[in-house]
């Protein structure tokens, strides 16, 4: 399997975005790298899809959608109208061609990192939770309970993420993209399935304390 070197990958983002987002990408990685140690996924590799999530983070919105009409990448009308929706896609597309990563689940975490998928790869469930709680992340409700949550349960994480994403969203004048949505039925769905009782006098497996119940 091929190996990434990351000093170089730094040394070459670290030029393409500003100060803040950079370190952002350097928490996305070591949190990434934690989550991938707790649930067994490939260390080195997930330490780059973190690294590089946001590598299109910082370019002009019109110039976001130029580019991807240039190299051919669909956009959607909801991205045309939410322009920055498109730098996990892009930055995906950048990430094989600027930076050399030819490797599909990392491509793949790179672009569902912001709206999620249903039926991720662990590697992309990862991303998607190391984006939300890493520790400069201060602002999102249920912080403390989704970071302990990313450790127990990747799913339920998950879940809750695209929950509180969902209410977010709902609660201002931001459009919805479909995937959060379809993302959030999917692990709702299966997560209530993880935890139906075995049998009609087997106790469900209980929430965790503190956490708020699903919107459904
Ligand atoms: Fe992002
Ligand atoms: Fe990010």
């Amino acid at each position: 399997m091929k190996t990434y070197n990351i000093p170089k990958l730094e040394k070459k983002l670290r030029k393409e975005l500003d100060p803040e987002r950079y370190r952002h990408s350097l928490a996305v990685m070591y949190t990434g790298a934690a989550l991938a140690m707790r649930h067994g996924a490939d260390l080195h590799r997930t330490q780059v899809a973190g690294l590089l999530h946001d590598c299109a983070k910082c370019i002009p919105n019109d110039k976001k959608i130029r580019l991807c009409e240039k190299y051919g990448i669909e956009v959607t009308r909801t991205e045309k109208e939410n322009p920055f929706l498109l730098h996990s896609k892009l930055g995906a597309w950048m990430a094989k061609e600027k930076y050399g990563v030819d490797d599909e689940e990392i491509l793949g975490a790179i672009a569902w990192h912001t709206t999620g998928r249903p039926g991720m790869t662990l590697m992309e469930e990862i991303i998607f939770l190391a984006d939300y709680i890493e520790p400069m992340r201060q602002k999102a409700q249920n912080l403390d309970v989704i970071r302990k949550q990313a450790f127990i349960d990747l799913d339920r994480a998950v879940m809750m993420t695209l929950r509180d994403t969902l209410q977010y969203l709902k609660s201002g004048d931001s459009e919805l993209d479909e995937n959060t949505e379809l993302s959030y039925y999917y692990y709702s769905e299966l997560c209530d399935h993880k935890s139906a009782p075995k049998s009609k006098s087997a106790p469900a497996e209980t929430e965790i304390a503190g956490a708020p119940a699903p919107v459904h």
